[in-house]
């Protein structure tokens, strides 16, 4: 058991790493619009919340080259990972990792000038409170961003589309039972946290030909764990037909990558 997470947070932190260089432009976007959003006062002390493997948490310190970064996750592993990618870019001086469940309660982080949360708002047992605690952290005047997809990133060209949107109905169910609030919509919720909900952005993202030199790697890492969690569940000539194509996925030249983030700034 010990071994399989161990494999699993690894696995998972080489695919956010890659999400993170993937999609290197949709980031580099978003932290162009915190800068616009912030530009009558550039934030200083960032939170990272949720923060994976920092890809948030080094976006924002490449943008704002005076600012500081807590990185906070509940996953040692993905904190470790971190620090050797901070260690690598020069950026160990700037970012102070911080081990801690925000289902148990709120860390003492002291206040701050932003708060980012990717991808993690949707695991939590209360954002609602978290949120809350979030807003309180905050300086009067600071903001939160909060993304959200709307599933994983489809990878496959058309003519194999629908064995992709296969595949990735039966993970939606199971994953709809796992984390009720995948897919919610946080305006709403920000809202009710105290925060001025300021834009929420639709971010469109839709890769081709020529694709950044690691969508090859991105693609055969993430059909890998699809096809992981399909045993028993996708009927087998589709399973076989998946396996046949993710041998030598990676060195396909009509790959896509297209996947649909929101994102939500809200000020305190
Ligand atoms: C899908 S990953 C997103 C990582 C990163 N923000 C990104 O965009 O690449 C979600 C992260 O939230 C963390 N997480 C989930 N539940 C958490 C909790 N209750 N407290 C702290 N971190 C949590 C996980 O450990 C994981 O690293």
């Amino acid at each position: 058991m010990a071994n399989h997470h161990h494999h699993d947070d690894h696995s998972l932190a080489e695919i956010l790493d890659l999400d993170g260089e993937v999609l290197h432009s949709y980031l580099s976007d978003v932290t162009a619009w915190v800068r616009d959003l912030t530009a009558d006062r550039p934030p200083h002390r960032l939170l990272d919340l949720g923060s994976g493997t920092g890809t948030g948490t080094f976006a924002l310190l490449e943008r704002f080259g005076d600012a500081e970064a807590i990185a906070l996750d509940q996953s040692e592993p993905m904190l470790r990972h971190l620090e050797g990618r901070a260690r690598e870019r020069g950026l160990a001086s700037r970012v102070r990792t911080l081990q801690a469940d925000l289902d148990t309660g709120w860390p003492p982080v002291g206040e701050v000038d932003l708060v980012w949360a990717s991808a993690s708002l949707h695991h939590l047992a209360e954002p609602g409170r978290v949120l809350a605690e979030a807003h309180a952290a905050l300086r009067p005047g600071g903001l939160l961003v909060a993304a959200e997809t709307a599933g994983f990133p489809r990878f496959l060209p058309q003519e194999h589309a629908g064995l992709e949107e296969r595949c990735h109905a039966i993970l939606d169910r199971r994953r709809a039972e796992a984390l009720p609030h995948f897919g919610d919509d946080w305006g709403p919720r920000l809202a009710s946290a105290g925060f001025t909900v300021e834009a929420e952005r639709v971010f469109d993202v839709r890769l081709t030909h020529p694709l950044p030199a690691s969508a090859g790697r991105y693609a055969e890492r993430s059909l890998r764990r699809m096809r992981h969690g399909l045993d028993g569940t996708l009927d087998a000539a589709s399973l076989a037909a998946l396996d046949a194509l993710l041998d030598g996925i990676g060195e396909r030249d009509d790959l896509e990558v297209r996947t649909t983030r929101t994102v939500w700034a809200a000020r305190r």
